[in-house]
């Protein structure tokens, strides 16, 4: 029977499961009841390893095909993870969790891998070894990092990974994919600029630092515009002008400025971080005042390889016909990355239909995208590792 047929059959299965992650969301690390619940399924199809508290609360399932004549082994990965946000979607399995739910359909993520499982633990018509990965912390809390420097990708000697997020606005079961970079390196910075406070008429007694942070915030802008390569990508956005005082005829002794930085490439990342650094230090010293430049590195790059996203392409147009790779990458960041910066694979969206945006109080996985989702991670599999 093809992939497809089986997971329609184990739909109702699957939905169970992704109805009961929703309405017991947990957040970053303390997915314990998620991950339990994934432990315990994946023993109960029978995979030949489970081990739970890898990168603190990630679970990872071992499946064993058929034969092994090649030594070769292929991840796939889920997160597990909720957000802090108050569900409004009305569905009858919301959230029991008051200010936090499922707004990015990890939930969906973590049933459709655990579909999949089911599936090649049950069939194990390949000839490998495939090693499901289910992390916890994907929202900001490096759950992925965690589980790669605990050892995930030399205990379980992986040579290839493969992830996939839903993406509303995208027909539902539908799959968009590109090489290269899908989704950025997310930084942010802090300014803080110092200078000498005082009396608002009397200037020549103060170093402004409110001009001082005015003529920084203008003067990145020219790390985009100036210093990068205009065929590459680059955001520079202050966000947030704060003082340590509220009058109007006060000089104040401290301004601080938060912003983000996101780049599509290693060389446009470390070109921002000198950039801004460079700018806001110098513009500073020309003013008379001293920038203190706080700039902390958030997920990197995420990278498709060339040859794992033509293979992906494959195995999803084989599900769903025709793929979007036309689609631009997405200047958000996404935790995988850190396991696609330890070996080659690929990451990928799955339509979820017309449906709110993730991170929306309104915003429902759809259900109707779990046969195709489940089916690119067993196809997955199935295709980087032909039976023998
Ligand atoms: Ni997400």
């Amino acid at each position: 029977m093809p992939i497809k047929n089986r997971f329609a059959e184990l739909l109702p299965e699957i939905t169970a499961w992704r109805r009961d992650f929703h309405e017991n969301p947990e957040l970053l690390y303390e997915v314990h009841r998620t991950a339990g619940k994934v432990s315990e399924l994946l023993r109960e199809f029978g995979c030949d390893e489970v081990v739970e508290g890898v990168g603190r609360t990630g679970v990872v399932g071992v499946i064993k095909g058929r034969t092994d004549t090649k030594g070769r082994v292929v991840g796939l990965r889920a997160d597990m993870d909720a957000l802090p946000i108050e569900e409004q979607t009305g569905v009858e399995y919301a959230s029991k969790t008051p200010g936090t739910m499922h707004a990015c359909g990890h939930d969906g993520h973590t049933a459709m891998l655990l579909g999949a499982a089911k599936y090649l633990a049950e069939t194990r018509n390949f000839d490998g070894t495939a090693v499901v990965i289910f992390q916890p912390a994907e929202e900001g809390g490096a759950g992925g990092l965690a589980m790669v420097e605990d050892g995930l990708v030399d205990r379980w000697k992986i040579d290839e990974f493969y992830g996939m997020h839903n993406m509303p606005g995208m027909p539902v079961g539908h799959f968009a994919i590109k090489p290269g970079p899908m989704m950025a390196a997310a930084d942010q910075f802090e300014i803080t600029v110092t200078g000498k406070g005082g009396h608002a008429a009397k200037p020549h007694e103060c170093i402004d630092t409110t001009l001082t942070a005015a003529q920084i915030i203008v003067a990145v802008q020219s790390v985009v515009s100036r210093n990068i390569d205009p065929l590459k990508n680059a955001v520079i956005s202050v966000c947030v002008v704060s003082t340590d005082s509220t009058a109007h005829n006060v000089i104040p002794q401290v301004v601080k400025l938060k912003g983000t930085a996101r780049s599509l490439d290693a060389q446009v990342r470390d070109q921002l971080q000198e950039g801004i650094t460079r700018v806001a230090t110098n513009i500073a010293a020309a003013m008379g005042a001293t920038a203190q430049v706080d700039y902390e590195r958030g997920y990197p790059v995420t990278m498709n390889d060339d040859r794992a996203t033509e293979w992906a392409i494959d195995v999803a147009a084989g599900i769903s016909g025709e793929v979007n790779t036309a689609m631009e990458p997405m200047m958000g960041g996404e935790d995988f990355s850190y396991m696609l910066n330890e070996r080659p694979g690929a990451y990928i969206w799955v339509g979820n239909g017309d449906t709110a945006m993730v991170h929306h109080p309104a915003y429902n996985f759809n259900d109707e995208a779990i046969p195709a989702g489940s089916s690119w991670y067993a196809g997955m599999v199935e295709a980087r590792m032909p039976a023998a």
